[in-house]
């Protein structure tokens, strides 16, 4: 039977990758692209999720992370270094462990999800809490990088962009053709680019008749690209997004252009309510930076932006084991306490409302 061999050895032809090349891989990418019945339900569209949670590390960073530490690797690097809000931490950690080499990463105090610090740690990366954003985070990196013999695996490096446009073939490679919109989460913009530069080589070689419309979704609070200006003092509920300074403003202005698409702000409280719908009415999981892609797509068909019949994909980035608090209040703030029952089958059925069958 075939395994999955990750997205280096499916896509080799397509990637900077020649037998010079030790592939590191943990066997990401490959996950499905999933029809959400309820989110098709509430927009009029036909809309698809690709859930990135399933990777290795329980995010979309694995399909970057191959490339970077691969290439790192080939170049001899025997350390890397990057800044992150989480999940680039966990997938450093985790892809330096496997190649043998060293990852230090770099995360803003106090403001990263434990399930991602907790990750961090178990792969040995040597991890720092700096008393600042990620933004500060990422100025430091590069200049470790630019100074000290450790290479950069941020998506400032091109090698991250092009193991992350792999998820665009994967949508084609299922849907037969690219899809009209593209939803996805907005940080850094890198993996905006990446999905943007997959989309339009699929174009170029003519697997696909025409290029998504991506749309983008910042945080309110941490929405730079949204308002045009730098935002110095970011903040969201959604850790992994909260960015004032994107590394990838400027392709993302491009990306937009080319494709006809969008960047819109969504506040942190449709954000979580957005959580909760795809996590009940379709049984994926997600972190709150992930579901911003579903709240971007309800509040543009709300907009009447979404032509009825469009073919919708939602990238849902990181797995919601990684921040799992939020799902444990109401919609109100407060805490979801389960029901205490005694070891009695009778009173469960009662509090579950069952009715004995006769
Ligand atoms: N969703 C999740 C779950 C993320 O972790 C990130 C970025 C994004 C979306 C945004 O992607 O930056 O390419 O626009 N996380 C980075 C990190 C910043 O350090 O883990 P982007």
């Amino acid at each position: 039977a075939h395994q999955w061999q990750g997205v280096l050895h499916e896509y080799r032809g397509r990637l900077d990758v020649t037998d010079a090349t030790p592939i590191v891989t943990l066997g990401e990418g490959g996950t499905p692209l999933i029809p959400a019945r309820a989110l098709s339900a509430r927009t009029g569209a036909n809309v698809y999720v690709k859930y990135e949670g399933i990777n290795p590390t329980g995010s979309f960073k694995d399909r970057g992370m191959t490339m970077a530490i691969s290439k790192a690797v080939e170049h001899g690097a025997k350390a890397v270094i990057c800044a992150s809000t989480g999940n680039t931490s966990a997938s450093a950690a985790a892809y330096a462990a496997h190649a043998g080499i060293t990852a230090a990463v770099l995360v803003p105090e106090g403001k990263i999800a434990m399930g991602k610090l907790s990750q961090a740690v178990a792969h040995n990366g040597q991890l720092l809490q700096i008393q600042g954003n990620f933004d500060d985070c990422l100025d430091i990196a590069r200049d470790l990088a630019a100074n000290y013999p450790v290479h950069l695996v941020n998506s400032v490096n091109n090698d991250r962009i092009e193991g992350q446009k792999t998820a665009a073939f994967e949508v084609v490679d299922v849907l037969g053709d690219a899809p009209d919109f593209h939803f996805l989460p907005v940080g850094n913009a890198g993996n905006y680019t990446a999905y943007t530069r997959g989309y339009r080589e699929d174009l170029e070689q003519n697997r696909t008749t025409k290029l998504p419309r991506m749309f983008g979704f910042q945080a309110a609070g941490s929405a730079p690209i949204v308002g045009g200006a730098v935002v110095k003092h970011p903040e969201t509920i959604a850790s992994a997004i909260r960015i004032g300074n994107p590394a990838s403003w400027k392709f993302a202005l491009e990306a937009r252009e080319l494709t006809d698409g969008y960047f819109g702000a969504i506040d942190d409280a449709k954000i979580l309510e957005a959580q909760k719908i795809l996590s009940a009415e379709v049984g994926i999981f997600v972190e709150p930076a992930s579901a911003i892609s579903v709240a971007g797509l309800l509040e543009r068909a709300e907009a009447g932006q979404v032509p009825a019949g469009s073919t919708v994909v939602l990238t849902v980035t990181g797995h919601g084991l990684k921040d799992p608090q939020w799902a444990l209040r109401g919609p109100d703030g407060t805490e979801v306490t389960p029901t205490v029952v005694a070891v009695d089958t009778d009173e469960v059925a009662g509090v579950l409302g069952l009715v004995r069958a006769s």
